[in-house]
């Protein structure tokens, strides 16, 4: 007997990448392991201050991404399961560093199922190098000095280093 035909898995992982990590870069490539296709999805959020613009953010996101044949860049407003719906998705990832995480992505998990039942998150847990990395630290540290080339790749590098020193 034929197996049956195996459902196309399509996922989003959305985040406001302000920038793109090396702990995000990871989780990309698993996720791109995983799924037939993966959407990068960055948040437009209007309210919230953020170092470069979601434009840049996208186009920073896609050369990063360039190696990853089945991996798409977007980006979204408003809901993320309207947007998930939009693009025929069935699936969220979202990474895990630490405990501290942990409770804010239940919420948000539980809250996208409610809103929307069919869509299932996945957690994938950040690789051990990378779980204190944030783009809020490395934003910090790169506008304080810091050597941040361990956190990023070469191309953010040079963009932080770029927009920090036009800001100090
Ligand atoms: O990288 P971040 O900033 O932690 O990502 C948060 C994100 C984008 C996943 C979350 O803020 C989000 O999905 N926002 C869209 C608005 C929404 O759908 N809210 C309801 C679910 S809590």
């Amino acid at each position: 007997m034929a197996a049956p035909p195996k459902s196309r898995i399509v996922a989003i992982y959305p985040g406001s990448f302000d920038p793109i990590t090396n702990g995000h870069l990871d989780l990309i490539s698993r996720g791109s392991k995983l799924a037939d296709h993966l959407i990068v999805a960055v948040l437009e959020n209007r309210r919230k201050q953020s170092l470069f613009s979601v434009d840049e953010r996208v186009e920073m996101l896609r050369e990063v991404v360039k190696p990853f044949a089945n991996v798409e860049v977007g980006c979204f407003h408003g809901l993320l399961v309207d947007y998930v719906a939009e693009r025929g998705a069935n699936f969220i990832i979202r990474g895990i560093r630490a405990i501290s995480d942990y409770e804010y992505e239940l919420q948000i998990a539980h809250m996208n199922r409610r809103l929307s039942p069919g869509v299932e998150t996945v957690f994938l847990m950040a690789a051990e190098a990378y779980s204190f990395v944030s783009s809020q630290l490395v934003k910090e540290v790169a506008s304080l000095g810091g050597n941040v080339s361990e956190f990023v790749p070469p191309l953010i590098e040079e963009h932080l280093k770029n927009r920090v020193s036009k800001r100090n």
